[in-house]
């Protein structure tokens, strides 16, 4: 069987890269990868070499690739990890995040939120009747802010990816959300009462975060989150696989042609007639008296603890159980 090499430097190729319709080496790789950092925060103007950063890290591939970047490109960058009290899942996802920092000597900051305000996600689930990740995404957005000003951070940078952000995209068009996809934008500017949010890896797909983890050596957590199995995003990311297989690049076309072409035209529609004050409780922006945080942690602390198990649909729980299995 033929070798296939390097597109720059000829030598052995470890991954093949269709939609750059070529074969790269461990060295070649990241160097592709850092340039695609690179570009997506020079082009969106994401960051300052004297910002202060958070990375908002699970454990997980992109979160830790990310920051990893970050740190290679000379970025001072502090991770932030939140513990969801999501089982096992949680528990391991914390490991990851704390031993990659130890290693690296990087400072993180964990917040546990059963510890901090008493509840985690498959309770507030429950107590609140919210979908598990509506709960997760609106516990996490609203501590990372917090996090964000009171640790006088700059800014703000997650995961996300290529592939995440095409799903999300996909989702909002065939909705026709004008207002979501007026914000799904790489860079959400600081506000008052907001960090600036940035997203550096919009130009790299999850094979390729995976690929990065897998040439630096950075252990990760390879298992999904329970609750996420069988959601709709997962769906959209396997219609737009399929759609890429047959058509290399088609997912950074749609992603980034939305981006360059489709979100100025919607820039008016952005925070268009809301009217945010102080919440009563906590001080964070919001639309009513008490933020959405507040009335969470207000329904969930005071509810039994609900384990995960319980809060998933059938084929997630036997998904679930046969991973506990396999773990014991
Ligand atoms: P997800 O919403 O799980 O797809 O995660 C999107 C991004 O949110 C990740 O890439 C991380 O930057 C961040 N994130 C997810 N889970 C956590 C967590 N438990 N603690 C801190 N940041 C997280
Ligand atoms: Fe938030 Fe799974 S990580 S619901
Ligand atoms: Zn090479
Ligand atoms: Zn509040």
């Amino acid at each position: 069987m033929n070798q296939s090499k390097c597109r720059v430097c000829r030598g052995p190729a470890v991954i093949d890269l269709p939609r750059h319709n070529a074969n790269f080496c461990a060295e070649h790789l990241q160097q592709l990868c850092r340039r695609q950092v690179e570009k997506a925060i020079h082009d969106h103007d994401m960051l300052s070499p004297d910002d202060r950063i958070l990375v908002a890290v699970s454990g997980g591939k992109d979160s830790l690739a990310v920051w990893d970047l970050l740190a290679e490109l000379g970025y001072r960058a502090d991770g932030l990890y939140i513990g969801l009290g999501i089982g096992t899942y949680s528990d391991t996802s914390g490991q990851y995040a704390q031993a990659f920092a130890d290693e690296r000597e990087l400072e993180l900051i964990t917040i546990d939120l059963r510890e901090t305000y008493g509840y985690d996600i498959p309770t507030a689930s429950k107590a609140t009747g919210r979908v598990p990740c509506s709960a997760c995404g609106l516990s996490k957005r609203h501590l990372f802010d917090r996090a964000a000003l009171d640790g006088g951070y700059d800014v703000v940078v997650t995961g996300h990816n290529l592939d995440d952000e095409a799903a999300v995209l996909f989702g909002n068009t065939l909705r026709w959300d004008i207002d979501y996809l007026a914000r799904q934008l790489p860079v959400l500017p600081a506000a008052e009462g907001f960090p600036k949010k940035v997203k550096p890896l919009v130009r790299l797909t999850e094979r390729e975060t995976a690929a990065w983890c897998i040439v630096r050596g950075i252990d990760y957590l390879l298992d999904e989150c329970p609750m996420a199995h069988g959601n709709r995003h997962l769906a959209y990311k396997e219609a737009l696989n399929a759609v890429e297989a047959r058509s290399p690049g088609s997912k950074a076309a749609f992603y980034h042609g939305f981006i360059e072409r489709m979100a100025p035209l919607l820039a008016d529609r952005v925070d268009a007639g809301v009217e945010l004050h102080r919440c009563e409780s906590c001080g964070s922006p919001t639309t009513g008296d008490v933020c959405a945080f507040c009335r969470v942690v207000a329904t969930a602390s005071t509810h039994d603890p609900v384990p995960v198990e319980v809060v998933l649909n059938k084929a997630a729980r036997k998904a679930y159980l046969a991973q506990m299995q396999e773990i014991s």
